[in-house]
């Protein structure tokens, strides 16, 4: 489409959309986020997500989101040391910047140890997981069980930070429970620890993942710490991250479960920022276009492991048009790229039928990492 006539659709896309950045807002985000001595020039992050943001994920997200700065899915240190190679969740495209990657454990010693493997195969900044609810990782002291052993967690990025030379943060929730929210403390003594960046989620750790995220304890946060703090909880859309921006005064957001089937947020939300302008969402064929590319890649990337995995990625593709759901029950069970491929192709030639239009998809910036 002419760039002209891409203009006007844009402007009047803004006009008739129901969020505005405010000005304040506006010359907040203007300038790139700093964490550390590590300039980034998005303040939209794409969260950790295990299962899920391998090099493949990060590379679909990274098409939409040049600028964006990326995780790798948790890595644990006590595995680390004792096996003292690399798994593939640490792997990192030598292209791929800015990216973290994010490591679990209680052991400082350890914790050191497995940041400066993570600083040699390339990671901008180390992430250390403090808000993981998961049983297993908790009843070994890991994840969102350091909330309750402060001193443990001081501790801990102390040890990384003297490790290595690239910037430490923390990603945390509010509290382990109602009872026990503690987020402005402990965001306190993790930046007096040396953590050069917060992102905090605001679900305490008994919440899970459900109720919302309660972003008035990331306001509170922010008030204290010098530090960039990042919002994350409950940001699936557009609207959701300037809501959250201007509610919290935090000096970004991560999206997370909104990107689950849907690799684009990160750059709308970003685009947003930059721009005050809307991205034209994807209709379902460019979703369904983007599962086939996340089926091919994960292959190619994994073999058979790939396709397991990418089941799961191409169900949640597959949403917001008829036969969706009966699309989705084919596509959880198949069993080689080929299935999964034509199953795709039957459906986008079925929707291209009742007159989807795919010419948009060409408007997107895309970036080849
Ligand atoms: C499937 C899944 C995997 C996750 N894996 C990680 C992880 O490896 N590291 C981490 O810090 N958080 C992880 N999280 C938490 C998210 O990064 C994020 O903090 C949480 O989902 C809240 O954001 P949301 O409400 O926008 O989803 C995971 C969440 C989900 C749903």
């Amino acid at each position: 489409m002419d760039r002209m006539v891409k203009f006007i659709r844009d402007r009047i896309m803004a006009a008739l959309s129901p969020t505005a950045l405010s000005p304040e807002l506006q010359a907040r985000l203007s300038t790139p986020l700093q964490i550390g001595n590590l300039e980034v020039k998005s303040r939209v992050l794409q969260s950790p997500l295990s299962g899920v943001t391998d090099l493949v994920f990060r590379r679909l997200v990274r098409r939409y989101a040049p600028e964006s700065m990326m995780y790798t899915e948790m890595v644990n240190a006590t595995g680390l040391h004792y096996v003292k190679q690399l798994p593939k969740l640490m792997e990192i495209d030598p292209n791929e910047r800015p990216i973290s990657i994010q490591l679990f454990d209680c052991r400082p010693d350890f914790l050191a140890e497995a940041a400066q493997m993570a600083v040699e195969e390339g990671a901008d900044t180390v992430d250390i997981n403090m808000g993981c609810p998961v049983n297993k990782i908790t009843k070994n002291g890991g994840g969102s069980s350091l909330l309750r052993q402060p001193e443990i967690a001081e501790e801990i990025v102390r040890s990384v930070v003297q490790a290595v030379k690239v910037p430490v943060t923390v990603k945390t929730r509010i509290g382990w429970s109602d009872k026990e929210i503690n987020a402005v403390e402990f965001a306190q003594r993790m930046q007096d620890a040396g953590a050069q960046m917060l992102t905090l989620h605001g679900r305490t750790r008994s919440q899970g993942y459900n109720g919302s995220a309660r972003w008035e304890w990331i306001t509170r946060v922010k008030e204290v710490l010098s530090i960039p703090v990042i919002a994350n909880g409950d940001i699936f859309s557009v609207d959701a991250a300037v809501r959250c921006l201007e509610m919290t005064g935090a000096d970004g957001v991560m999206c997370s479960r909104g990107t689950l089937g849907y690799p684009f947020l990160v750059g709308e939300v970003d685009y947003f920022l930059k721009t005050g302008l809307r991205r034209q969402p994807p209709t379902p064929i460019e979703r369904l276009e983007c599962a086939r590319d996340h089926l091919q890649m994960l292959w190619a990337y994994k073999g058979d492991r790939g396709i397991r995995q990418a089941r799961k990625h191409m169900t949640w593709y597959a949403k917001g048009f008829m036969g969706a759901a009966d699309l989705r029950g084919k596509l959880a069970l198949v069993e080689t790229q080929e299935q999964g491929e034509e199953l795709i192709n039957r459906a986008i030639a079925h929707l291209a039928q009742q007159g989807w239009q795919t010419e948009d998809a060409s408007e997107l910036q895309l970036v080849e990492v």
